[in-house]
């Protein structure tokens, strides 16, 4: 029953990426919409997103899908990532290139998720901004430098265009290596069609999401309180991990190394790993059948092992283990995030001042605190008793 849906030539191993691929394609097609009401600038920035929310017809909705297709993007990528780890694909000399794009597609997803968290210019996209150069900051040697490299670059405009041009553009390039040449061999309708039904499943998720846990946008009418939304995904989470350190690393030189060299130095041994692990050509099945020549209980085990069914639940259920502990960890990391909070307190009907974000962005002689990390991610987790 379930093989009619299945693509053609597509294993279904390869569903989450298949389901990341269409979550890519929902969000242009989702931003496509909103490029035509939302205004970059810094007074009207916000404006143009609330009246996309409220007064636009089906703006609400498309706005909402936009911020929770990175969520299942972000799981789709995970779930596919584990996979081929699992499968190790990166020993596949055939496969290297393949490998090489999937990972470094990361980059430019990710930079995407930042620019689209500061772009709406509402108190979590100015907070975010004013995050970004002091933690260049801490980067040894180079760091001032870098810093005000990030406070004189910044404007609206300019992170716009690198949101809605550069790195979609990048993004393209490198899936049109990782999979658009052997989709379009396919026929690239065909494949979209086939996968679209396939994730039925994940996108009556994210229309029951995008309609049932919107962001608010309503202020001051509808302000939620302060740590409202605690709980809920929000792109945000994945940056908060790597700015933990800033909360309770206070001035420690490990701050660089933990939150930015790390991830940085992680991602780029992941993504040459076919380049110096001289692997095998030959196809899973041979190399298991060469290795597993045991006797006894492991015999049973390898018999069991390449039954299909039984096989593919066993690795069915590490996969899962595996994504529940990444996931688990930017729960754990973010649980108290206030996705909704922040309009709370900073809504326009407190007061010029707490109202929108301030005109004199990179004005730190004027609010002090903002070059202070440690009291910006206490104010973010605590916003009700730290500020
Ligand atoms: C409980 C009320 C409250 C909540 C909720 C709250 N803030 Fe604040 N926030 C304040 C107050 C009060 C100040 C002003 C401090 C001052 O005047 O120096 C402030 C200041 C700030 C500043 C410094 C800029 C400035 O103008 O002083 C930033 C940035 C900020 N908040 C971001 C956020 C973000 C992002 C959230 C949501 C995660 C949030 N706040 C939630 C009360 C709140």
């Amino acid at each position: 029953m379930l093989d009619k849906f299945k693509p053609e030539h597509v294993n279904w191993r390869h569903y989450f990426g298949g389901l990341a691929f269409i979550m890519i394609i929902l969000q242009l097609a989702t931003g496509l919409f909103l490029i035509f009401f939302y205004e970059p600038t810094l007074a009207d920035a916000y404006k143009t997103v609330q009246r996309i929310s409220n007064e636009i017809y089906g703006g609400g909705l498309i706005r909402n899908l936009h911020r929770w297709i990175p969520g299942l993007l972000f799981i789709a990528v995970l779930v596919h990532t584990i996979r081929c780890f699992l499968r190790k694909d990166f020993s596949n000399q055939q496969k290297r290139v393949l490998w090489l794009t999937g990972v470094l597609l990361l980059l430019p997803l990710f930079l995407l998720i930042a620019t689209g968290l500061i772009i709406p210019w509402e108190w979590k996209g100015y907070w975010f901004m004013e995050m970004v150069p002091n933690y260049f900051g801490t980067v040894p040697i180079i760091g001032p430098q870098l810093k005000s490299f990030f406070m004189d670059t910044y404007t609206i405009p300019r992170y716009y265009a690198l949101h809605i041009l550069v790195f979609p553009l990048i993004t393209f390039v490198l899936a049109d290596y990782h999979l658009l040449v052997k989709v379009r061999k396919r026929g690239i309708f065909r494949y979209l069609l086939k996968h679209t039904i396939a994730a039925l499943p994940f996108l009556i998720l994210l229309f029951y999401l995008a309609v049932t846990v919107q962001i608010p946008s309503a202020d001051p009418q509808e302000a939620p309180m302060p740590l409202e939304g605690a709980n809920i995904l929000a792109p945000e989470w994945y940056f908060l991990i790597v700015l933990l350190p800033f909360m309770y690393l206070k001035n420690s030189p490990w701050i660089p190394f933990i939150s930015i060299f790390a991830p940085l130095l992680v991602l780029f041994v992941a993504a040459f790993m076919p380049y110096y692990l001289k692997g095998s050509k030959g196809s899973e099945a041979e190399s298991y059948e060469g290795h597993h020549r045991a006797a006894g209980i492991r015999l049973v085990w390898h018999k069991l092992l390449r039954n299909n069914l039984v096989r593919k639940i066993a690795t069915g259920i590490v996969v899962a283990l595996i994504t529940l502990f990444f996931a688990g960890l930017i729960y754990v990391g973010s649980y108290n995030s206030p996705t909704f909070g922040c309009n709370s307190c900073h809504n326009i009907s407190k007061g010029e001042r707490l109202g929108i974000p301030p005109q004199f962005f990179k004005d730190r002689s004027k609010i002090p605190l903002l070059n202070d990390n440690e009291w910006m991610m206490r104010h973010w987790y605590y916003p009700n008793e730290v500020w």
